[in-house]
């Protein structure tokens, strides 16, 4: 059996939950393989939105197991948030989620480091959603993180004392306000002593077992392609690793268990933080889609840049993931626009070209404008029932990225969601 991967092709916010949620009744684990509280993956469930940070979002499906992988950064206090919430609904929690125990914990001085780091950057800030993903990361890679699985070795609290010390330095040394760190800590180690009740185990054993036995696995992927470490828009991006490579090293499985590559983007296109946008459209329009499609951080509450569709972007990122079946969102949000802009390349002091180049500073977007549908999709369950306008900016897109759109998104909604062939 296969691990099956959900994607964002662009950057972030491409709608991974909802489709998580509308695939996941054919996947009885769904895992979770990188970044962490980051995230925040919305969900409409009977009419009421919810927004998940660190729980992978098959937790709402009955039966479903959801695995938080190695490859994630876990904060217990937001987590424990997280999980209050859904059991005050009814979910339980309990028998749904499995944590890793080699996940990377967040301590209570990552974000405040995070928040420091920022502030010294001035106009160069990365545009971070400061929940301290960067530095829990940055102390992994140094080999001197905190795992979860930490608790069972004795060695979790004289490594949390070490490491807030070192923290501390340093945050002495930016002039940070430490004023709160105690009651931060001590909340942190209270929560961290309610999350080690649930479910943590060696999770690549359980996943590639599971797999031998013939039980199907989703991953779903957090924040979008264009954002990951290796081949993002450095170092505009976040700090793990977002493509398709981060579910064999965020999970312990191997690249010959990868089945369907399913990458998900936007009818148009957003970023939300700092650096080079090349379809960003800082005018009417861009507002248009701002309010329209309600673009703003499902984690931070930040307004969204927003933009038309860059497909030399998503070629690039269709190729890095080996995608195999794209999903596109959010096709309700242009359905008053009189013209759609397609960004078919771009223009470069080298030349034209339709790859994205390692340096995004200074490329122009060369546009094609194709008409727009003037029709309401919210009412939509059929490919019947889609406008000309529609089907035919749904064949020139398949055209050009040449992979098929399997399924297209009209709202927030689960039963907003039209599968094709
Ligand atoms: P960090 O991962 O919080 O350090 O943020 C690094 C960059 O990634 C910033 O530009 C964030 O706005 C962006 N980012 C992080 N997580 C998400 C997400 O889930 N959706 C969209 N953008 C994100």
């Amino acid at each position: 059996m296969k691990v099956d991967v959900i994607l964002g092709l662009q950057w972030g916010d491409e709608g991974k939950g909802k489709l998580v949620d509308v695939i996941c009744p054919s996947y009885p684990i769904i895992a979770r393989f990188q970044g962490g509280p980051n995230a925040g993956h919305s969900l409409v469930i009977h009419g009421k939105k919810m927004v998940l940070n660190t729980i992978p979002s098959g937790i709402f499906r009955n039966g479903s197991t959801n695995v938080a992988g190695s490859g994630m950064v876990l904060n217990p206090v937001g987590m424990l948030r997280e999980i209050k919430q859904l059991e005050s609904l009814g979910i339980p929690v309990k028998e749904r989620l499995v944590l890793s125990r080699r996940a990377h914990l967040i301590l209570p001085t990552h974000p405040l480091l995070d928040s420091a780091l920022e502030q010294v950057k001035g106009d160069d800030k990365i545009g971070s959603t400061l929940k301290g993903i960067g530095p829990a990361y940055s102390d992994k890679t140094a080999r001197q993180g905190i795992r979860l699985g930490d608790l069972d070795n004795g060695r979790l609290e004289p490594n949390f004392r070490e490491q807030i010390a070192r923290h501390t330095n340093e945050l002495m040394r930016f002039g940070a306000d430490l004023s709160q760190l105690d009651t931060l800590c001590d909340e942190w180690m209270r929560s961290l002593d309610e999350i080690a009740t649930y479910t943590r185990t060696d999770t690549e054993f359980y996943l590639n077992n599971e797999l031998d036995r013939g039980v199907p696995i989703l991953a779903e992927g957090a924040q979008g392609t264009l954002l990951d470490l290796e081949f993002g828009s450095y170092p505009f991006v976040t700090s793990s690793h977002t493509t398709v490579a981060g579910v064999c090293s965020g999970l312990g499985v191997a690249p010959h268990r990868i089945g369907k590559v399913m990458g998900i983007f936007k009818a148009y296109c957003t970023r939300v933080g700092s650096g080079p946008f090349p379809t960003e459209l800082n005018n009417e329009t861009g507002e248009f889609l701002r309010q329209t499609g309600h673009e703003f951080g499902a984690t931070t509450g930040r307004p969204r840049r927003c933009g038309w569709i860059d497909l030399p972007a998503l070629r690039y990122a269709i190729m890095l993931n080996g995608v195999t079946d794209l999903i596109m969102t959010k096709a309700d949000v242009l359905s008053e626009l009189t013209e759609i802009g397609v960004c078919t390349h771009y223009r470069t002091s080298a030349g034209q070209t339709s790859h994205l180049p390692a340096d995004l500073e200074g490329v122009e977007p060369v546009f094609r404008m194709i008409p727009g549908w003037h029709h309401s999709l919210t009412e939509s369950t059929s490919e019947d029932s889609l406008p000309p306008q529609l089907l035919h900016y749904i064949d020139l897109l398949e055209e050009e990225l040449n992979r098929p759109i399997r399924i297209v998104s009209v709202g927030p909604d689960r039963r907003q969601t039209i599968h094709r062939g």
